[in-house]
């Protein structure tokens, strides 16, 4: 059968009104793709959820189907959001695909090039403002109104809509993990996994990491500056907050830091042994995972890839050696290979 999307395939199961039409890409059925280095290292089966495969390249386009479905329904002409750069991808995408307009406020300088790169083609109105992902949020909030609908994660549907990774997850393996591993930026992707979870009937223990330099959770206080290489999560006063804090005592798990070269240490591994290219922010899932591991009770564990790789070219390069061009000759290209 051909994948009809999000809404379609969890309709019965999503707070959503049956009359309304489905913007979508297609987006979810993400690969749950066994990571065979990783579980040897860490002594328990260890399974991505490789979120980079969503149309957008990010786990953003789940609850952007819902909330711009419902915007247009309720009437909207427009879209809004503060990002760090995914979720302006994912709203200029659906909204292009609505015909009504994005605008998005992003923090100049510390947005990666494929994230912008989506939000210029897909037409959206881009501002960027001389401050963090925190002051655009704070704007955003101000700027929404009856026809101009607010598509960050403070807006319940986007929730609602991200939870299907954990009915996915669920699907693809029998049941849940006994670990579910994720970065934390914002704080709803973590909010959204637990929710899903717990419609299932389901209590993984949930372990959420933040950057090092970006961990309010961790550090339980808001901060002013923070700072990573992992763009995608620098955000010192996360929305969902007290959902995130529930998220890991409910399920009994943790919400922790790893520094920035332990997850560019998970981002090269991912790539390099497991064949699996995701964002930095990503790999600070796996980057928790391998730091936290004695601390794994028995069972599965499911680490969720945020984003592609391909979002942030300039780490993936800045992280590579030098390569010379040679003569296009056999012997030239075999002995700068040292064969
Ligand atoms: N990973 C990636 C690749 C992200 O883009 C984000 C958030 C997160 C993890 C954290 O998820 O905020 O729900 O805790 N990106 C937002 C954005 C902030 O604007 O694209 P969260």
């Amino acid at each position: 059968m051909t994948w009809p999307g999000l809404i379609e395939t969890y309709r019965d199961r999503l707070d959503i009104e049956p009359g309304t039409t489905a913007i979508t890409l297609l987006e979810g059925n993400t690969p749950l793709v066994p990571a065979p280095t990783l579980s040897a290292l860490v002594e328990r089966q260890v399974f991505l959820k490789v979120e980079g495969a969503n149309p957008t390249g990010s786990f953003k386009d789940r609850g952007m189907t819902l909330a711009v479905s419902k915007a247009v329904a309720g009437g909207a002409r427009a879209v809004v959001c503060a990002s760090t750069g995914n979720t302006s991808a994912s709203a200029a995408a659906y909204a292009a695909r609505a015909g009504i307009e994005a605008v998005v406020i992003l923090p100049a300088g510390n947005v990666a090039l494929g994230k912008l790169a989506q939000a210029v083609r897909h037409g959206a109105k881009i501002v960027q403002v001389a401050g963090n992902f925190d002051d655009a949020l704070r704007v955003v909030r101000d700027m929404a109104d009856d026809r101009v609908a607010l598509v960050n994660s403070v807006n319940p549907d986007r929730i609602e809509g991200q939870q299907t990774i954990a009915w996915e997850v669920m699907e693809a393996l029998g049941g849940a993990p006994a670990v579910h591993c994720l970065p934390v930026g914002n704080a709803g992707n973590i909010t959204a996994h637990w929710k899903g979870y717990q419609a299932a009937d389901a209590a993984p223990v949930i372990w959420g990491f933040q950057a090092a330099g970006a961990a309010p959770i961790v550090h339980g206080e808001p901060i002013d500056d923070p700072e990573t290489i992992a763009t995608a999560i620098r955000i010192g006063h996360p929305a969902s907050w007290e959902a995130a804090v529930a998220a890991r005592d409910e399920s009994g798990g943790m919400i922790e830091a790893v520094t920035d070269d332990e997850i560019l240490a998970a981002y090269d591994l991912l790539a390099s042994s497991e064949g699996v290219f995701c964002e930095p922010a990503s790999a600070a899932s796996v980057a928790g995972l391998i730091s936290r591991r004695a601390e794994l009770p028995t069972g599965s564990v499911v680490c969720t890839l945020t984003g592609h790789g391909l979002k942030d070219p300039a780490t993936a390069v800045d992280e590579s050696v030098e390569i010379e061009p040679v003569a296009p000759e056999v012997d030239a290209v075999r002995a700068s290979l040292g064969w």
